[in-house]
């Protein structure tokens, strides 16, 4: 039996060949990643993608230990790292460590996975001192968009600059053993990949991070209109909406089921 990439080896990384990470759900989902990926988040943007909701503010933690014990049970290389979803770290570094002991306990992952800079060291402190490998997420958090003003590129101004930078230390010095940085121009994403010790991991950030992320759905195709930052790598969407209307067809016209697909 293989063992399972470690947040000490993601955390080697820096510099060397990127890291590449794609969320996944689902048990089977999570077994096509597991093949080619070094890590797995089972992001709160199953919220949306799984669950049609508006955001992610809606995502529990019970969805997230649902989602998280099938991945884990379908993939056995990567390293599993579920999303802390909002409300539940928040409020205290004690609240988080109760809610991030039980994700790990009941899930078996790797690591939590939690929005927040500077202001969130504190907390990311706490957990990693306590033995709860902790990846941290700057930049653009979606969780945060409605005290933000909305999905904005952050970093447009040069002054927000100095902020995000410290934001992206004060997370790697509370000891989180890799940061995504989502959706910052360019030169930021330079910035930050440049200054902080631990690997990032770009989403709508820059080819010189440290390794890249992407919403597995959305590379995939079978979501609806994606931003720029998305690569469609396939156009399973497309694929499933001809299977399903030959599907209908073939009912409608009793050529399904066929010869070969009942019992004599
Ligand atoms: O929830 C998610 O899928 C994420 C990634 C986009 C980084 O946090
Ligand atoms: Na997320």
């Amino acid at each position: 039996r293989v063992k399972r990439v470690t947040a000490l080896q993601i955390a080697e990384r820096k510099g060397g060949t990127p890291i590449v990470a794609l969320t996944a759900y689902t048990a089977p989902l999570a077994a096509l990643v597991d093949a080619h990926a070094d890590l797995i988040l089972v992001g709160d943007s199953l919220g949306m993608v799984i669950h049609g909701l508006p955001s992610t503010i809606g995502v529990t933690v019970e969805m997230m230990i649902l989602h998280g014990q099938a991945v884990v049970r379908g993939s056995g290389r990567a390293m599993v790292v579920v999303d802390m979803p909002f409300g539940s770290y928040e409020e205290s570094p004690e609240q988080a460590f109760r809610n991030a002991a039980r994700v790990m306990g009941e899930t078996g992952c790797g690591a939590v996975k939690l929005e927040g800079g500077s202001r969130m060291a504190p907390t990311i402190r706490f957990l990693t001192e306590r033995g709860i490998p902790v990846m941290g997420h700057v930049g653009l958090t979606p969780q945060t968009t409605h005290t933000m003003g909305g999905f904005k590129t952050q970093g447009r101004d040069a002054e927000s600059w100095p902020r995000h930078v410290q934001d992206a230390v004060d997370v790697a010095g509370a000891g989180a053993f890799a940061i995504v940085v989502e959706g910052v121009v360019e030169p930021l994403a330079d910035r930050i990949t440049e200054t902080v010790a631990v690997p990032t991991i770009g989403i709508g950030a820059s080819a010189r991070c440290d390794g890249q992320i992407l919403v597995l759905d959305d590379m995939l195709g079978l979501t609806g209109r994606v931003p720029r930052f998305v690569r469609r790598f396939a156009d399973l969407g497309a694929q499933a909406d001809r299977a399903i209307a030959d599907y209908a067809a073939a009912v409608r016209e009793r050529r399904f089921p066929g010869e070969d697909n009942v019992y004599r």
